[in-house]
């Protein structure tokens, strides 16, 4: 009780990766600071998390043994979550403030695909939070579109897009929810649109980024939203600063088959490793596998790829064959990203650029080949190829697929290519302002510890 004068805060998170990793990084953050953190999860993701000084406790979406795979359709999943999540954190909540040895709970901090927790905190009198686990960037293309600036599918003659602080964007440059008409009525888009809706009514609303990153759209939405930056939520980039020599988030859903990789890396040569990686939902089609197989194989690096176990049927026999006998890469079912990242001998992230895949190479310096899917990533592959100028995008071929000889194009752009030695030092520079923005009096760093202190002192 004497370690936490008042505050009590509980963050709760929709259950895939992408958002109990920055939910979670947040959570520990906010206990590093002093508050008292409780973690809020479905069962089977609570058995999987660890993270210190966080107390990690379920609640149910109503479908507790296999989850998300349990359900019939989005829709499904996500209505029932809201019905049984809002009992279950509630009733959470409620059995947290029966326990006298520590603080009543006096905010929700919730993940952006959870719009009905803000209700939750309503009805118990406490504070809301918003995290936003998209770049405020793509944020604001939806905030455009709840103030009527713009309308989905984004008409065609509009593009390419001009909007504030954004650099023009194409079709392919937006988010595919906006861009295409398949996701007209997708349940997560009917979820992001009920979020913007209700913006304003969140006692505070932040977003996983930082100034220095995204500083012209900060300036271009100053007084269109309340939205503020609390970013990079990625352990690594902490090394500095509150939470030390921290190299993971502390909740792993995919397990890996090796556990010889870090080993593996030690032995090459420093920046030479292509480490390729598509993130926990992407579905790559078989043909575009294929062709990152021999695109990698032609490049002649050394590469360090993750393959989760539902995709390695669609690994080309022979070129499993290849890599074995001349010894020139490495296939896992799932790494600690981040360890990888941080690894002095990997020069370059092929990535589907989700959005923590992004700010962690980022955050590490890592230069990247983006390979965007869906989502969000179109956009933050824009910005990284055009406005960080930290990369290349793969380009696409009439058949949706990005050919083998692009790929090997990427990679020899970015290790040895005329373009290589100014990505590599904007890289560098946008390390060190992740660095500096969640340091000590940096940007991030002070509005978290203001949030901290207005929760330190209560509610009313
Ligand atoms: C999704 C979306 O793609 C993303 O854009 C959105 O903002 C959040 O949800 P996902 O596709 O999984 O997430 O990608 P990403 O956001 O990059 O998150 C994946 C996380 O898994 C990263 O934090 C990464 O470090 C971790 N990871 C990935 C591992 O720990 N090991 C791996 O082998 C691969």
């Amino acid at each position: 009780m004497e370690n936490y004068p008042r505050g009590h805060v509980v963050v709760v998170t929709y259950p895939a990766q992408g958002h109990i990793n920055p939910l979670l990084q947040f959570a520990k953050c906010l206990a590093s600071k002093g508050l008292k953190a409780t973690f809020a999860t479905t069962l089977y993701t609570a058995k999987l998390i660890r993270a210190d000084g966080v107390n990690v406790m379920p609640i149910s979406d109503g479908f507790d043994v296999g989850g998300f795979k349990e359900a019939p359709s989005v829709e499904t999943y996500l209505e029932t979550f809201k019905t049984v999540g809002s009992r279950t954190l509630t009733q959470l909540i409620l059995n947290l403030n029966n326990d006298h040895s520590s603080p009543v709970v006096n905010c929700l901090v919730f993940d952006s695909l959870l719009p009905w927790a803000l209700d939750v905190a309503k009805n118990l009198d406490i504070f809301s939070a918003v995290l936003l686990t998209n770049s405020a960037s793509v944020c604001s293309l939806y905030c455009h579109i709840h103030r009527g600036v713009l309308s989905f599918p984004v008409d065609q003659e509009r593009v390419p897009l001009i909007l504030p602080g954004l650099p023009p964007l194409g079709l392919d440059e937006l988010p595919s929810f906006l861009a295409c008409s398949t996701y007209h009525d997708s349940a997560y888009l009917t979820a992001i649109m009920e979020k913007f809706r209700r913006l304003e009514e969140n006692d505070w609303v932040f977003v996983n980024s930082f100034e220095e990153l995204e500083n012209q759209l900060a300036e271009a939405m100053t007084g269109l939203w309340p939205v503020q930056m609390v970013g990079p939520l990625v352990p690594s980039a902490y090394v500095d600063g509150p939470i030390a020599e921290d190299r993971a988030y502390g909740g792993s859903l995919l397990k890996s088959n090796d556990d010889h990789y870090l080993k593996w890396l030690d032995t090459k040569a420093p920046n030479t490793i292509i480490f390729v990686s598509f993130g926990s939902m992407a579905q790559i089609e078989i043909k575009q596998i294929e062709e990152i197989a021999y695109g990698l194989k032609s490049s002649k690096n050394r590469f360090l790829w993750v393959v989760k176990d539902s995709e390695q049927e669609k690994l080309p026999i022979q070129f499993l064959q290849s890599i074995d006998e001349m010894g020139c890469g490495k296939i896992v079912t799932w790494c600690n990203q981040l360890e990888i990242l941080a690894h002095k001998s990997v020069g370059c992230f092929m990535t589907h650029c989700g959005w923590n895949s992004t700010l962690e190479a980022i955050s590490l310096g890592v230069p990247m080949v983006a390979m965007p899917q869906w989502s969000d990533q179109p956009t933050n592959a824009k910005f990284l190829e055009n406005v960080w100028r930290v990369g290349v995008r793969a380009k696409k071929g009439e058949n949706g697929i990005v050919t083998r000889e692009e790929i090997e194009r990427c990679i020899k752009e970015v290790m040895v290519g005329e373009k290589s030695d100014e990505i590599k030092i904007n890289a560098s520079k946008m390390r060190d302002y992740a660095k500096r923005a969640i340091g000590k009096g940096g940007s991030s760093d002070t509005i978290i510890n203001n949030f901290v202190e207005a929760l330190m002192k209560g509610k009313g």
